[in-house]
């Protein structure tokens, strides 16, 4: 990038501009006293508070405090960076903004490259932009014409078209003295090492021209006319271009509206284009890749609000699932992120078309939060009645959460998911602040294995936090707050895993509660008194239980039925165990039985 700006450039440009115009082009100011005032554009006001002073070249918001000078207000208002502003502030005074170490010869050579680059893609987007209307661009302009892309549209967007031969650019480039080195490098022109043959990268296609913020062209997209393949090619990486960092159409969005509060983000160049040409003039495109966490950083610096739109299908909701990961982290208070999805078989282009712009800037208003897309998803497939279902929601939920920045939306969703779980939320919030949570007394018995937690956190580090507690534990734990719950258990006791202490221990409680002597824990407490299960058993009664009175009798059904279905077939990982030992014991195995080996393998390796 280039250098420093001299401190002493940006004191003479704040010398020669007028902050009431810079402001009064933005805001409607009127003359008051020796001051001007407005209502302030940084908060929401009836009554100004808001006043520019000439004398002192700046401005001040007695509502919500903001103030500056011309070069604040443009960062604050058209939410730039302070070498843009700087820059724009210079451009309405046709001054050039020198860079310090401009001395320094790389620094030289890097701007001059940069320039080099820049000149020589705006020139190719020119040449692009004029075979469009020459007749060599006859089936190109039929092809948007087809497309339904009005002029006003395509001028907009600056598209052009690349012409049928292999070297229409490369000449009109050499003849204009640039060398094919260059043309390479910036991604014009194809070398091809066996023939040595130099042609042009981009050949009958219609061409997108990408733009960076400040409109200069830094790169390509070209569409064939047809149904041949690839059905785009976009420019390679570049010195000016770096395909996981630009949106498509960017700029032009922020050409529609210096004040751009809302983005939505689309898959195609087609969809930017279409969406503008209806009005939906805040569309911006990844280029063939997923949206990066530079995109979305670049983005929020920019809106306070991101839509993400996606297709109808599993690639869509996909597609979705990874973008929610991506946004999670930049989630701070303030910033918006939703979630639309289009009819299967539909894109924006097709849709806005179809159904018109003010049915699709419904479906952008109707967008779900984020946090009804995170309970949506994690929701998805499962039934949420049984409790593994629960469980597993809970934990990919929860997952999620612990990638938010600390902030109110965290603590919403926290107190969200302990409504849908009925688990208290501070159980939750513990789960997910995993480092801070103080070693809880271990309730598992001495020989028992460990089995399903409740939630797992996927961030615990074993050792860490607290024990979550085995299934047949959980069983026991409401047995033990809730002795009435005995007469849910089934009469036949075939539902007991085989060879399991905590099982054992389980029939035997159960057997003594059934015989009717205990009715309460401190009785069936004292039956195991002094021995290693007595302790156990009261770790369990003092643990707090987390599921609501009216949800136990559901929960206690739930874990019968799931170690009914384990009892009944074996889990996977004893099944490859048996297979194994057989073939150790030099037993064939049969054709059969292979195949069920490699099956289970792969699974348990996925
Ligand atoms: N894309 C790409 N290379 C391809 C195909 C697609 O870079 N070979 C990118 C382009 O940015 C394209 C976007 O993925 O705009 C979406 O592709 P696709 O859905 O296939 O096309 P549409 O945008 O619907 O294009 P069109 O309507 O022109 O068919
Ligand atoms: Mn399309």
């Amino acid at each position: 990038m280039s250098g420093q700006i001299p401190q002493r450039f940006i004191d003479d440009l704040l010398a020669r501009v007028d902050v009431v115009e810079v402001v009064g082009e933005r805001v409607k100011l009127k003359k008051a006293g020796r001051n001007h005032s407005g209502l302030c554009p940084f908060h929401q006001e009836k009554s100004p508070s808001f006043t520019v002073s000439a004398d002192k070249q700046f401005y001040h918001c007695f509502g919500c405090g903001a103030h500056g000078n011309a070069l604040r207000f443009l960062m604050e208002y058209d939410k730039l960076r302070f070498p843009e502003a700087v820059e724009q502030l210079a451009g309405r005074l046709g001054m050039e903004v020198p860079r310090e170490g401009a001395d320094d010869p790389r620094a030289q050579a890097r701007e001059r490259k940069r320039k080099e680059g820049v000149n020589l893609l705006e020139l190719s987007a020119s040449f692009y932009r004029e075979r469009l209307k020459m007749p060599e661009g006859e089936a190109a302009r039929r092809y948007l014409a087809d497309r339904g892309l009005s002029p006003e549209v395509q001028q907009t967007f600056g598209i052009g078209c690349a012409p049928v031969g292999w070297e229409a650019l490369k000449r009109h480039l050499s003849e204009r003295g640039i060398a094919e080195a260059v043309q390479i490098e910036y991604g014009l022109l194809v070398h091809h090492e066996d023939s040595g043959r130099t042609y042009d990268r981009f050949r009958d296609r219609v061409m997108f021209p990408i733009r960076d913020i400040r409109g200069r062209t830094i790169a390509f997209g070209g569409r064939v006319l047809g149904d041949a393949k690839p059905k785009y090619l976009n420019s390679p990486e570049t010195p000016v271009f770096h395909k996981g960092r630009e949106l498509y159409g960017l700029f032009e969005a922020r050409q529609a509206e210096a004040r751009l509060e809302r983005v939505v983000i689309v898959e195609g160049y087609m969809d930017v284009v279409a969406l503008a040409q209806f009005g939906i003039r805040n569309a911006v495109a990844t280029l063939g890749t997923s949206t990066s966490e530079d995109h979305l950083s670049r983005l929020f610096r920019m809106v306070g609000e991101v839509v993400f739109c996606f297709d109808g299908d599993r690639a869509g909701r996909q597609a979705a699932a990874r973008a929610l990961q991506t946004v999670l982290p930049q989630m701070i208070d303030g910033r918006q992120a939703r979630f639309m999805f289009l009819p299967e078989g539909e894109d924006p282009d097709t849709l806005v078309r179809r159904e018109g712009a003010e049915a699709f800037a419904d479906r952008i208003t109707c967008a779900s939060p984020l946090s009804e897309f995170l309970f949506d998803h994690a929701a998805e497939g499962r039934d949420l009645a049984t409790i593994e279902a629960r469980e597993r929601f809970a934990s990919q939920v929860l997952s999620a959460i612990g990638k938010l920045p600390e902030g109110v939306l965290k603590s919403l969703l926290l107190g969200e998911l302990s409504r849908r779980t009925g688990v208290d939320q501070s159980r939750f919030e513990a789960l997910v602040r995993p480092r801070e949570v103080p070693e809880v007394e271990s309730s598992t018995p001495p020989e028992a294995e460990r089995g399903d937690g409740v939630v797992s956190n996927p961030q615990q580090r074993p050792g860490k936090g607290r024990q979550a507690l085995s299934l047949m534990a959980r069983v026991l734990q409401l047995l033990v707050h809730d002795p009435r719950l005995v007469e849910r258990l089934p009469e036949e006791t075939d539902w007991y895993p085989r060879e399991d202490p905590e099982a054992r221990l389980c029939r035997e409680v159960e057997r003594l509660l059934r015989a009717g002597g205990y009715r309460s824990a401190q009785v069936l407490l004292a039956h195991f008194h002094g021995t290693p299960e007595g302790e156990w058993l009261a770790g369990l009664a003092r643990r707090e239980l987390l599921i609501p009175q009216g949800s136990r009798a559901a929960e206690l059904d739930g874990l019968v039925e799931h170690f009914r279905r384990h009892r009944l077939r074996p889990s996977r990982q004893e099944e490859v165990d048996s297979l194994l030992s057989k073939q150790q014991r030099g037993e064939r195995l049969s054709q059969e039985d292979r195949q069920r080996l490699m099956v289970l393998l792969a699974d348990l390796k996925g």
